[in-house]
């Protein structure tokens, strides 16, 4: 036999026994579904408590579907290699979870596998859930359980070869999920412990906030919290520092509760569901210790600006309004975002001077804020901006881009800003 054939022989051979392994490795039993459910188990003060941990962990905002049934599932969430849907996680028997016994969720929760013994793809966010503790996981069972069950098949997730072989989540799962509670810091206060507890286990912060790698990995160390994307918006550092002014721990605290601080801006995008249907559900004490955990995360500066003397930089740079982008703005956007304090019709008037955005490495949510603006705010209560898509062409965009980056926020012009308008404006859905 040649060299050849031999090398090719063995290395087949090792092929089909990796293969036997991995199947072998990947395999999980099924947990016996229950017969039916008595809900009276659960007291009134553990489903309260479920509810709450419910809302920190943005169940509903993955699991309903645009006009669709709470929890029941159906939200798709389009990837490079396909669409995923989520599921039904209402208490309903064949379509839901009604069947699931509390070590099933438990495993689910925590090792991202499904009752039947199927792995479940980390867009659930489950290498941030894992770390959440047992009395935690079984009030939000006990919440689940005790809702009203929805009969709603969500349709099938099918991605494209190879991301369709579940068990290849194993693989991943070696990489980036350890499983298991979180423990205390005992160097760290109680409130610290509670708030780091809160913002890395249900709260999955760093779903977005951190970077990810090429297989999509969530980075570390300290990468960690340093910024990341989430449906093509970025989500700023909350380590780091890259704010123009610090994150004080009251700042993070009305940012939690109202979805705005004057001294940063609002929370848009992806991040108005987590104020809207999260963070501003939990008590006080909560909120506190999230704000405590995050202020601790930022470096210490030397030198800190204050709102007004960036304001009063802003509104030297922009003396006299003579370029287009100037003039853009004089026009369409100063009515509402005027650097000199006026009276406020309706909502907040974010200083853009302040906005964390226009500070980013990236124009991407300055230029979709732009294009789309905000129709779902964070709290109703900050008013809605109008989108200028149909009454602002590509350029007009850059004009304004470039005025709010360099006068506004003094910052270096970013690099092939037009092209990125456009690829923006072709992604929206047409409207
Ligand atoms: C970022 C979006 C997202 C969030 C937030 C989220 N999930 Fe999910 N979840 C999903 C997706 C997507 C799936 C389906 C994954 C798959 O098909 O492999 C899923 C699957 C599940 C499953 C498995 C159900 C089944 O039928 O296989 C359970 C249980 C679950 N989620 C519970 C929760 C709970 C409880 C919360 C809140 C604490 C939550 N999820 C928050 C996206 C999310
Ligand atoms: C689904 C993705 C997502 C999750 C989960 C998420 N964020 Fe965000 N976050 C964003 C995005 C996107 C922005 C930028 C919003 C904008 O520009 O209006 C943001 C902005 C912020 C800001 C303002 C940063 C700045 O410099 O302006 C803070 C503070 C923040 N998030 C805190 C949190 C905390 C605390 C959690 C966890 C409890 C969290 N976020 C979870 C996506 C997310
Ligand atoms: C009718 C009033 C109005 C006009 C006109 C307006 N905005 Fe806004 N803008 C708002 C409000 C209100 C918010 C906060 C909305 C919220 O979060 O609910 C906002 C928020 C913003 C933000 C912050 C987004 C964030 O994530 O922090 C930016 C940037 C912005 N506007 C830029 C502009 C630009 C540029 C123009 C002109 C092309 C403009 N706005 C015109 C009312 C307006």
């Amino acid at each position: 036999m040649s060299t050849f054939k031999t090398i090719a022989g063995w290395s087949l051979a090792a092929l089909s026994l990796a293969v036997t392994a991995g199947v072998f490795l990947s395999w999980q039993p099924a947990i016996a579904p229950l017969d039916h459910h008595d809900i009276q188990y659960f007291s009134h003060a553990q489903i309260a408590k479920g509810e709450q941990l419910a809302a920190l962990g943005d169940c509903a905002v993955c699991h309903t579907a645009p006009g669709g049934a709470r929890n029941a599932g159906g939200l798709a969430m389009r990837i490079p290699f396909g669409t995923l849907y989520s599921t039904n996680i209402t208490p309903d028997p064949e379509t839901g979870i009604g069947s699931w016994s509390y070590p099933a969720f438990e495993r689910a929760m925590r090792h991202g596998i499904d009752r039947s013994g199927r792995y479940l793809y980390p867009a659930f966010p489950y290498t941030a859930f894992t770390k959440t503790r047992d009395e935690d996981l079984k009030a939000l069972y006990a919440y689940l359980m005790s809702q009203p069950p929805v009969r709603h098949q969500p349709p099938q997730t099918d991605l494209h070869f190879p991301f369709n072989i579940r068990p290849g989540i194993l693989a991943w799962n070696w990489l980036y999920l350890r499983p298991g509670a979180m423990a205390d810091d005992p160097g760290r206060s109680a409130q610290w412990n509670r708030g780091a507890y809160l913002s890395e286990g249900l709260g999955h912060c760093s779903a977005c906030h951190s970077p990810r790698d090429p297989l999509f990995g969530e980075r570390g160390g300290r990468r960690h919290l340093s910024g990341g994307v989430a449906e093509d918006w970025s989500a700023h550092a909350l380590a780091g520092g890259k704010a123009p002014l610090a994150w004080t721990e009251q700042d993070l605290l009305d940012f939690l509760r109202h979805g705005y601080s004057p001294r940063h801006g609002v929370a848009a995008g992806p991040m108005a569901p987590v104020i809207h249907e999260g963070l501003a559900q939990l008590p006080e004490a909560d909120l506190q210790a999230i704000a405590h955990y995050l202020s601790s995360l930022q470096p210490a500066r030397a030198a800190p600006a204050s709102a007004d003397s960036l304001n009063h930089q802003a509104e030297q740079r922009t003396e006299p309004l003579g370029s287009p982008g100037a003039r853009l703005f004089s026009g369409a956007c100063m009515a509402c975002h005027a650097q000199e304090k006026g009276p406020t019709l309706t909502g907040v008037r974010p200083s853009l001077a302040l906005n964390s955005n226009l500070y980013a490495d990236r124009p991407d949510n300055a230029i979709r804020v732009i294009l789309e603006g905000i129709a779902q705010p964070a709290n109703p209560e900050l008013g809605y901006m109008p989108a200028f898509r149909h009454s602002l062409d590509d350029q007009q965009i850059v004009d304004l881009l470039t005025f709010l980056r360099q006068n506004l926020a003094g910052q270096a012009p970013w690099k092939e800003v037009k092209q990125r308008v456009s690829q923006i404006r072709a992604s929206l859905p047409p409207g």
